[in-house]
Parts: C-alpha cells; structure tokens; sequence
C-alpha cells in the first residue's frame, strides 16, 4: 500500500473544521427532508423524539467516527488498516463506507441539481405572475425533461470537483467558510420573514408544543433514521475529516458542536417553512413536495415574494454543496492515501464516474422511469433505499460496535495519542456507544426487513 510521499493535509483551524463538518450535516436533509417529515409526524412530540435520537444515537457514533479517523490519520478504509493492520475485517466497513459516499453523491446530486434549476427560476421571474397550478406542474415538467436534469447534475458535480481539486484547507475550509455562514445568514433572513408572518405563532406551537397522541412507531423510526442521515454518518465523511485533525482534537467538544449547529438549523429551517404554510392556512404534512412545489407558491404571496424564494434556492443549493464535496471528498481520500492518486486525478475521474453513475438516478423520473430493476423501484428509489436504509445503518451500526467493544483490544496497552477513545468518553457516552446506540440501529435494520409489526 503506498503512502502519499507529502506531509499529509490538515485543517488551517478548529473553528474551519467545524464549519467544514456542520457544512457536510447540514444538507438537504435539513431544509428539505426534515421539515417534511416532522409536518408528517405532527410536529412538537416527534421533534422531541428526534432530539433523543441524535442525542443518544447521533452523536455517540459521530464521536466514533471521529476518533477513529483522528487516530488513523487516513482516509475511510486505511483508518482501519492503521488501527487494526490490513487484511483485518474491520476494513470491510471503510469499505462500506466509500461505496455509501460513492452512490449517494450519485443521486444526491440529481436533487440538487433541481434546486440549481429553481434558483434559475427565480432569479430569471419565471416563477411570478403563475398560478399556484401552475407553479406545482413546473415540477412536473422540469424532473421530466432529461436534458435540463443531466445539465444541471453535471453543473453541480462540476463545481464540487472545483472545490474539491483545491484539497483540505484552499478548497473544503475555504469554501466552507464562505458558504456556511451565507447559509445561516440566508436562513436568519428567511426565518426573520416567516416569523413576522401570521403564521409565526402558529409554527412555534406545532414544532414545540408535543401533542403525544400523534406519535407512532413509524414515526420513531423515521426520527432514528434521520438522526443518522443528517448527521452525515455511516458514509466515511466524519472519519475522513477527522484525519485532517491533529491528533490531541477534542472530538467530544467538536461533535457537540456540530451536531447542534445541525439540530439548530433543522429547527428554524421547518418553523420558516410552517409559518408560511401555515400563514397561507396550509396543512403541515405536505410530503417531499413541500419545498419543490408548496413553498415557491406560498413564497410569492409575501411582500417581496420572488427575492425571498430566490434566497430560499440559494440556501437550499449552498446547503446541497457543502455536504457533497464531503461525499466526494471521502472517495477521493481513499484514492489518494490507499492508492496513491494524485488528488487532480482522483477528483476528475471519481466526479465523472459518479456523474455516469447518476444518470439512471437523474432518468428515473422520465426516460427512464418504467425501468424498475428491483422490486419495482426506480434506479433512483433503489440506490436511496440500498444507501439510506442499508449502507449507513449498517456501518454506523459497526463503527459503534468497532469502537464500543473491539478498538485496542488486541493492544490494550497502548496509549493512543491524544488519549483513547476510552480515555476521553464519560462513561455515560460509552453506554450510548455500547448499548443503546447499536441496538437502536439493529431496530431500523429489523424494520426494514418487515420483522417489527410497526412496518
Ligand atoms: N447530512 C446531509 C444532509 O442532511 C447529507 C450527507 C452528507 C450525508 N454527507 C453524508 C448523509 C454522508 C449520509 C452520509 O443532507
């Protein structure tokens, strides 16, 4: 296995690090997902299920992934190649973890590329003067034209490969720099809208005040994997930046922080969007076509109705950006410390591979949607479903169990750098870590295989 001959790449600064790691957590699954989903579930009591969810499962396997990427000092797989020799199976799950990033960028970026064609949209008017029919059927059209959707995928796969070309600090931090704070000044603004809305009040009541009658267990589950998902675990991204981290980083401190920037930034991105669903007396529990169609129609009914849905569009794609280049990211470390890649070249190559890779994904709504290879799903539902509900489960499931129970035990003697994982969890943390978070894990995995009534 060859080594990268340069001394390896690491943060400029902690606070960049953060931005870096928040800007991957705070996604699409933040400002559109999220706020969908707890409209479905009813608001106040699935919220608070959801805070237990990234605090007990959440946050105890991002501290894991942390470490263990602090520790390795490599990419995903060589993480677990430095901490446990090669040939070890514990490198099965790194390389589960790059084939997750693989495929999720791949239709990940056919998603944001539908916020890019919006914020055309409303930069250029096309949404004013339009009936809210109207404006719905424009979503329609627009995942029906294959041409407008290959262009815009490989538009947004075309500006992570420029991120990502300029390495850890000239690209990723520099970059998080400036689209995280962009994004949280955007998303005040909109809130600040929202807030002043009629509906202000009423958004505040549905998100805080539980109403425990509406929880069911479908809606555990889907709070169980959203803390996952949002949290971009699962995926190789938390370890391949902790390798840029020193080795004496905090990783307590630093998951903290990021998790709540992620939780912070759920939470006003649904009540902006409640207050104006409900200013305009509509129903919280839209589904996925909440952001895509609802809001732009609810959006232009305000004072300043176009500015405001452009500013929504361009939060959506910085939010979309700033977690891809962390998916593109993983599978280029690998490329660059497992196989000795230049990073120019594994950027370029991996970008258009995942760009082929995503054409099925970006068909699966026109050309393409009667192909239903498996089990009557799309190309598009399928790689979600294989990704969303198998891949990352599965390896947050062993990364927990891989530094709950077997990290050092073959050397328990040895001092890590930094401390030990061990060394630096409360015992509380390590419970959630031992116990509570794998088997929470195990229970989204027996859901899905239809083994739990709830199903
Ligand atoms: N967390 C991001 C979101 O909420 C998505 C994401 C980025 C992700 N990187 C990931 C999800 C890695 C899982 C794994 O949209």
């Amino acid at each position: 296995m060859q080594k990268s001959p340069a001394p390896r790449a690491n943060w400029a600064t902690r606070f960049g690090f953060i931005l870096a790691a928040a800007g991957s957590a705070i996604g699409l699954g933040n400002i559109w997902k999220f706020p969908y989903i707890a409209g479905q579930h009813g608001g106040g009591a699935f919220v608070l299920v959801y805070l237990a969810c990234i605090t007990l499962v959440g946050i105890p396997i991002m501290m894991a992934e942390l470490a263990i990427g602090r520790q390795g000092q490599r990419d995903a797989v060589g993480s677990f190649v430095a901490l446990e020799g090669p040939g070890s199976p514990w490198c099965l799950v790194g390389w589960g973890s790059v084939i997750a990033a693989f495929i999720l960028l791949s239709f990940y970026a056919v998603v944001a590329g539908w916020s890019f064609d919006y914020l055309l949209k409303a930069a250029s008017g096309g949404l004013r003067n339009r009936s809210p029919g109207e404006i719905e059927a424009l979503f329609d059209q627009l995942v029906a034209s294959p041409g407008r959707v290959i262009f815009w995928q490989a538009l947004f796969l075309t500006a992570n490969v420029a991120i990502v070309l300029g390495g850890i600090r000239t690209g990723i931090e520099r970059w998080s720099k400036i689209l995280m704070p962009a994004l949280f000044a955007l998303l005040l603004l909109l809130f600040i809208q929202g807030m002043r809305s009629d509906g202000g009040g009423q958004a505040l009541a549905f998100l805080f005040r539980p109403d425990f009658s509406r929880l069911t267990p479908r809606a555990l589950l889907d709070a169980l994997g959203h803390a996952f998902f949002t949290l971009s675990l699962g995926a190789g991204v938390m370890i391949t930046y902790a390798s840029y981290l020193e080795p004496e980083a905090d990783i307590r401190a630093l998951s903290l922080r990021i998790a709540v920037l992620d939780t912070v930034v759920a939470l006003v991105a649904a009540l902006t969007i409640f207050s104006v669903a409900f200013s305009a007396n509509l129903e919280a529990g839209a589904g996925p076509g909440l952001v895509f169609k609802t809001l732009p129609i609810l959006l232009l009914r305000l004072p300043f109705g176009s500015l405001l849905a452009l500013l929504f569009f361009l939060l959506l794609a910085f939010a979309a950006l700033s977690s891809s280049i962390s998916m593109l990211e993983v599978v280029v470390a690998y490329l660059i410390d497992e196989k000795g890649w230049s990073r120019r070249l594994a950027t370029i190559l991996v970008g258009f591979a995942v760009f082929l890779l995503g054409l099925p994904s970006a068909l699966s709504f026109s050309l393409w949607q009667d192909v239903r290879p498996f089990f009557g799903h799309t190309f598009f539902e399928t790689f979600d479903a294989l990704v969303s509900s198998w891949l990352l489960p599965l390896a947050g499931l062993f990364v927990a169990l891989y530094v709950g129970w077997f990290w050092g035990s073959k050397r328990p003697n040895k001092t890590l750098p930094g401390g030990s994982l061990q060394g630096g969890l409360s015992a509380g943390w390590q419970l959630l870590l031992r116990f509570v978070a794998p088997a929470a894990v195990i229970l989204i995995l027996l859901n899905q295989l239809g083994l739990l009534p709830s199903g």
